[in-house]
This record gives C-alpha cells, structure tokens and sequence, in this order.
C-alpha cells in the first residue's frame, strides 16, 4: 500500500514537472535568455504547446518574435518548432516579427522556410511592416520576395497603407519594386488618392513623379506597336504590289485545240493604271 503511494506520488510529481515545464519553457522565452531555453528543451519541453490562458493563443516561437529574440526563435527552431503556426488572429511568427520590425528575425526565419506572406488572405507580414513603418523591415521583405499585390480585407495594399501613414521611404521601396500607384482600394481609392486626402504632399509628389517616368511595361508597350504597326504596312505592300501586278498582267487565255469541247469566254476589264489613265482589256476566247 504504502509502495502504491509512493508511485502515487512520483507520478504526480512528473506530470507536474512536465505541465510546469510548458508554462516554463514560456517564462523562459519571455525572459529572452537563450541558455535556459535550450536546457528546457533538452529536458524534453515541447516547443510547439500553446500558452495556457494566453490571449492569442501563443505558441512558443510567436512568445520568441514577440519579444524580437533571434536566437531563441534559432534554438525552437532547431528542436522543431512549427514554423508557420498561426495564433488566434491568423499571425505567423514572421508575420509578428514584421509587425514588430524584427528584420533580422524576419530574415532567420524566412531561411528556416518560413511563408514571406504569412498564412492570413487578408493580412500580409508586408503591409504589417509598413502600416508601423518598419522601412529595413519593408526592404528585407520585398527582397525576400514577398507579393506587393496582396491587398487586406479593406482592398488595401502595402502601398495605401504607406500612403496613409506618410511612409515616403517605403512608398519608394514599394514603387521601385512594382507596386501600382493607380490600385483601388474597397472604397475605389487610389494610394495617391489617400495621400491627396491627409495632405501628405511630399508622398503625392513622390508617386506622381514615378508615374511621370516612363516605366519599362510602357517602352516595351510603345515598341511592341511600332514593330507591329511596321509589319502591318510591309506585309499589306507586298500584297498591294502582287495584288496590282497581277491585275496588269492578267493570264493568257487557253487556247484549246479542236479536239476540245466549244468554250465561249469572255472577260472585260477595266482599270486604272498607275497614271490614272482608264485601260479596258477585252479577253475574248471562242473555239
Ligand atoms: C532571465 O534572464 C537573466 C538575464 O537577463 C538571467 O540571469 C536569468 O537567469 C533568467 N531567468 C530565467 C528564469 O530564465
Ligand atoms: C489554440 O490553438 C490550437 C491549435 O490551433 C487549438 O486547438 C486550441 O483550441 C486553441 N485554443 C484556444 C484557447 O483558442
Ligand atoms: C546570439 O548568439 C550569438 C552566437 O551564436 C551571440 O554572438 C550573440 O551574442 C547572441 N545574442 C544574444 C542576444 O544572446
Ligand atoms: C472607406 O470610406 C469610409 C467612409 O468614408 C471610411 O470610414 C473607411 O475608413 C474607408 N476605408 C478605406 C479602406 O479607405
Ligand atoms: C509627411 O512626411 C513628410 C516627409 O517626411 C513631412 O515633411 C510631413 O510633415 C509629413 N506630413 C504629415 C502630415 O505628417
């Protein structure tokens, strides 16, 4: 009896011990030490439990970007964290370490293979970065090849957003890399539109002066219908050319032999020839 206590208890404890070592392992990530993460890990803390009671449902690796700690995202990493997990709002970690302008995680993580564009439609890491004005943020992201395109659930592009906030650097960095200045948002305004809105002069100026300069699409556009229009014209002279000469010098008529049945043709053409001078040929073909 007294030994089924005793394994009662030491049951008891390690259920205890690996309950706490969750709720631990988050302390721990939270206090932004490296050394005591990767001894609870060791120690067999999982890296993917979620926070008990935490508002958005965290999971270690979102406690980790929250805080900006690049190695401890390196270390839950290594022992296996999820890495595109989403919290209770559709955020990823790198999607929370662009928010919060961790560019340097937003880089580790990416190489770790994480999704440059998060898992949420209507959200994107992008547009996060630059509605807080992230601009090392911004650049690290449009290298890393996220979509500039993606809008949030108001229609919203990285670039409204850059707009709206007075971002003029990230309004470059999003021009340059082919964001559209002329994109409707839901309410069918443009980023220059927002920007005329709220007075942000110096950012309206910045995307009328892109718009102004020619834009590849448009050379390639302008030379595209010049080298078309061209072929049109040379094709349609040679045509007019065969067309005329044929006209001038019209096939013999067969003259069949006696043998053949009795054909009766005749063909009356008139036309006018280079000098306008009016000339009738009269084919006249009879056995
Ligand atoms: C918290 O971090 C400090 C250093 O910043 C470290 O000395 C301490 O051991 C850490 N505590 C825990 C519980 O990880
Ligand atoms: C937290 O997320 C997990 C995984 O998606 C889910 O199973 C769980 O129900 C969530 N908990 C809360 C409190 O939302
Ligand atoms: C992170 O780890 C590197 C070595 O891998 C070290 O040089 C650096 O000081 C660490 N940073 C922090 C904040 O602990
Ligand atoms: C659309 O217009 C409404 C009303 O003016 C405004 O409250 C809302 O913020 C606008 N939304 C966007 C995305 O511009
Ligand atoms: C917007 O940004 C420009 C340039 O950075 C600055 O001169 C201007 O004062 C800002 N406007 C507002 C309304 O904050």
């Amino acid at each position: 009896m007294a030994r089924i206590t005793l394994v009662g208890c030491v049951v008891a404890l390690l259920i205890t011990a690996l309950a706490d070592s969750g709720q631990d392992l988050f302390d721990a990530v939270r206090n932004g030490t490296v050394n005591p993460v990767e001894q609870l890990l060791s120690a067999g803390a999982d890296p993917n439990t979620r926070e008990t009671g935490h508002w958005g449902n965290f999971t270690a690796l979102h406690e980790a970007a929250w805080g900006n700690y690049v190695n401890i995202t390196r270390a839950l990493i290594k022992d296996g964290a999820d890495i595109d997990v989403k919290d209770n709002y559709w955020r990823t970690p790198l999607l929370i370490a662009s928010w919060k302008g961790g560019t340097a995680l937003v880089r580790v993580l990416a190489a770790a293979g994480a999704a440059v564009d998060g898992v949420d439609p209507r959200w994107t890491p992008l547009i996060a970065a630059t509605e807080h004005g992230h601009l090392s943020t911004v650049e690290a992201l449009v290298d890393l090849g996220a979509d500039i395109t993606i809008k949030d659930k108001n229609g919203d592009t990285a670039l409204h957003w850059a707009a709206r906030k007075n971002e003029t650097d990230i309004t470059q960095v999003l021009l340059r890399a082919g964001a559209n200045p002329r994109e409707l948002n839901n309410n069918g305004t443009t980023p220059l539109g927002i920007a005329q809105e709220m007075g942000h002069v110096v950012l309206a100026n910045i995307i009328d002066d892109f718009s102004i300069s020619v834009p590849t699409s448009t050379i390639i556009m302008i030379v595209g219908i010049t080298c078309g229009a061209t072929l049109i014209i040379v094709v349609g002279c040679y045509l007019l050319k065969r067309y005329l000469s044929a006209r001038s010098s019209p096939p013999q008529p067969q003259i069949s032999g006696s043998a053949q049945p009795r054909i009766e043709m005749r063909e009356h053409i008139i036309f006018r020839n280079s000098n306008n001078v009016q000339m009738e040929h009269i084919y006249e073909c009879a056995d």
